[in-house]
Formats: C-alpha cells, sequence, structure tokens
C-alpha cells in the first residue's frame, strides 16, 4: 500500500543501514525537495545530520524566515545559516547578461557550500565524528531525466548544489528517488514540514537575481521583493494559488517611463505579472487571471512600491517565451 506513513518507514531504515552511525550534511534552499529530505533523514538519523542554508540575499521575502524559523522548529534539524548576501552581490555588480549572472551564482553558491561543508567536516572531526554523506532531493523525474537529456538543447544553465570538489568526498543519501513531486509533497506534510514549504510552487535557483533585468543591486532587490510579496498576497487572497503553476514577479530595471502620481511626473520603472498555467514547465500558456485580482495588484504595487509606476501583464505562451525573463 502507497502511503506517506510507509514511504517514511521504509526510509528510515533505509537510511539507517545506509548511513550507521557516520555523519551527514544536507543544503537547504528552502524548496520543497531539500526540505522533504532533509526532514526524512533528520526523522532517521536526528543529530547526525548537519543542515547547510546559504542566504544568497535572492529568495522572496519572509523565504528565509522559513527556513531559519518555521523549518527548524517544525523538524527540530542542526542548522548552519550563512549570511553570504554581500559575497552574491559583489560577484553580481556590473553584470547585466543572463547566462552571466546565472553562472555568477551557480558558481558563488557551490563555493558558500563548499566553505560551509569543510567547516562542518572539521568540526566533526574534532568531535571523533566523521563526514561521509550527502543528502540530495533527487526525484524520481530527475533520475529519468539525467539518464536521457544528453541532446536536450541547453536553453538556460540551471543550477542546484551538485560538483563538489575532489577533497569532499561524500556519499549521496536519495530519500526521494522513487517519488513524484505529489508524493513528495504528501511525505513532507506527514513529516510537519510546514505547508508554506510544501505547497511553494517552483521557484529557481538564482532567484531574484534572474528576475531583475539588468544589473542586481541591493535597492532593485528591494523593489522587486515588495512588488512581489504584494502579487503574492493578492493571488493568495484571491484563492489562485492552485490555478496557477507560479507567477513571476519581474523588475525592468533598466527601463523608465513616464508617469503621474499626485501632481507630479515621476519617471519610473515597470513590473511585468507573468501568471502562466503548466502542467511540467516544459511549455506554459499565459493565465487569463480576473481583471479585478490584476487591478488589485497593480494599484497596490504602484501605491506601495517606490520607483515602480507601471504594471504589465505578460501574454505569451511557452513557447516561443520560456516562463522566467532570464
Ligand atoms: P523556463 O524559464 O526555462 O523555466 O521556462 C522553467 C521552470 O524552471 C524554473 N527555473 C529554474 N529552477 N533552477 C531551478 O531550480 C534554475 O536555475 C531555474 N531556472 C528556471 C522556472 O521557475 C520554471 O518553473
Amino acid at each position: 500500500d502507497w502511503t506517506p506513513g510507509n514511504v517514511i518507514a521504509d526510509q528510515v531504515d533505509a537510511i539507517r543501514a545506509q548511513v550507521g552511525d557516520a555523519r551527514v550534511i544536507c543544503g537547504l534552499s528552502g524548496g520543497v525537495d531539500s526540505s522533504v529530505a532533509a526532514a526524512l533523514v533528520q526523522k532517521a538519523v536526528g543529530d547526525q545530520l548537519t543542515c547547510v542554508f546559504v542566504d544568497h540575499g535572492l529568495l522572496r521575502q519572509g523565504e528565509v524566515e522559513q527556513v531559519e524559523r518555521d523549518f527548524v522548529a517544525a523538524t527540530g534539524v542542526r542548522l548552519v545559516v550563512l549570511d553570504e548576501k554581500e559575497r552574491f552581490l559583489t560577484a553580481l555588480a556590473g553584470h547585466t547578461d543572463p547566462e552571466t549572472k546565472r553562472k555568477i551564482i551557480g558558481r558563488e553558491f557551490i563555493r558558500a557550500f563548499e566553505d560551509a561543508a569543510r567547516r562542518v567536516v572539521e568540526d566533526a572531526g574534532e568531535s571523533g565524528g566523521e563526514v561521509k554523506y550527502l543528502v540530495q532531493g533527487t526525484l524520481y523525474p530527475d533520475v529519468v531525466e539525467s539518464g536521457g537529456g544528453e541532446g536536450a538543447a541547453n536553453i538556460k544553465s540551471h543550477h542546484n548544489v551538485g560538483g563538489l570538489p575532489d577533497d569532499l568526498q561524500f556519499d549521496l543519501v536519495e530519500p526521494l528517488r522513487t517519488l513524484f513531486k505529489d508524493e513528495v509533497r504528501a511525505v513532507g506534510r506527514e513529516l510537519g514540514v510546514p505547508e508554506v514549504i510544501v505547497a511553494r510552487q517552483p521557484f529557481p535557483g538564482p532567484g531574484l537575481g534572474i528576475r531583475i533585468i539588468g544589473e542586481v543591486t541591493a535597492e532593485r532587490l528591494e523593489i522587486l521583493r515588495a512588488a512581489d510579496a504584494i502579487a503574492r498576497d493578492e493571488l493568495t487572497r484571491a484563492g489562485l494559488d492552485d490555478d496557477i503553476w507560479q507567477c513571476p514577479v519581474v523588475l525592468l530595471a533598466d527601463v523608465r517611463s513616464v508617469g503621474v502620481q499626485g501632481d507630479g511626473r515621476t519617471y519610473g520603472h515597470p513590473i511585468v505579472l507573468r501568471p502562466v498555467s503548466s502542467e511540467d514547465a516544459m511549455t506554459a500558456d499565459w493565465t487569463r487571471l480576473p481583471y479585478d485580482v490584476l487591478q488589485v495588484i497593480s494599484t497596490r504595487i504602484t501605491n506601495e512600491v517606490r520607483d515602480v509606476n507601471r504594471v504589465v501583464l505578460d501574454v505569451t505562451s511557452k513557447p516561443p517565451a520560456t516562463i522566467e525573463w532570464e
């Protein structure tokens, strides 16, 4: 019988048999897969697991707290948080090319994770333990895809934690390898992973870094984070979360247009709403959101977010457009 409880019981046994009394490390991203994988390993081996969360400063409003506070409270995992916001801003300074930005974020992410992993390994070594295993939230579709993905055109370089250097050799623990996304969510709920994480819509690894069209700066991140929070808030309030696959909110940071607010002329930036409906993100259709919801989002963003004087709707399917703008 497939039940979340049975999957958890089987995986707890399998994880214990695999790792014995060795130490285990896991990189958390704030996403569904790494969170559920970590919760499962925590249930199996408790404090033998150390989770590492690299705060790259590119997450949305409230997401860092969801990991640092809510996830830890719900699961009891031992968590090391690295504030790497400055590292990423410095590395991204002056860059506007989408692929360059993606590569920089991926590279810095791996470096930051490596540094942290090395420290965890050293600390464990001093107390007589050895870190031998790395948890990965690999799902069944990932297993299938990486088997036959050779001919696929490389449209965007995706980033996930992988490719660790030679002096950090881990065996992989992949407790979600046989599961589909819906099953992972069911297992997460059974394990008590917070609903905001379990039910989360897809969000790219490079985060808001690829939703600012132009150079990424602290100020622009603040603008986009505020606009995105309003859009998400109103979509949730309107009960539309289950109708859309995701709704990227994009800041056209290098574009300005003229507006009028109060008695004055403004010269601000446009925000793009990109609501899409999809089965698997390979193709997508733009979602026909109700006009009154769009109206509320537009009014709130232009009233509440400084430097934004225009909200536009992306009405393009995939193909020809991709879901994300970069
Ligand atoms: P595109 O923009 O290629 O996006 O139509 C398809 C889906 O993938 C997500 N996405 C990413 N996910 N790392 C991820 O984990 C990435 O680098 C990345 N880039 C895009 C995107 O949000 C959409 O769901």
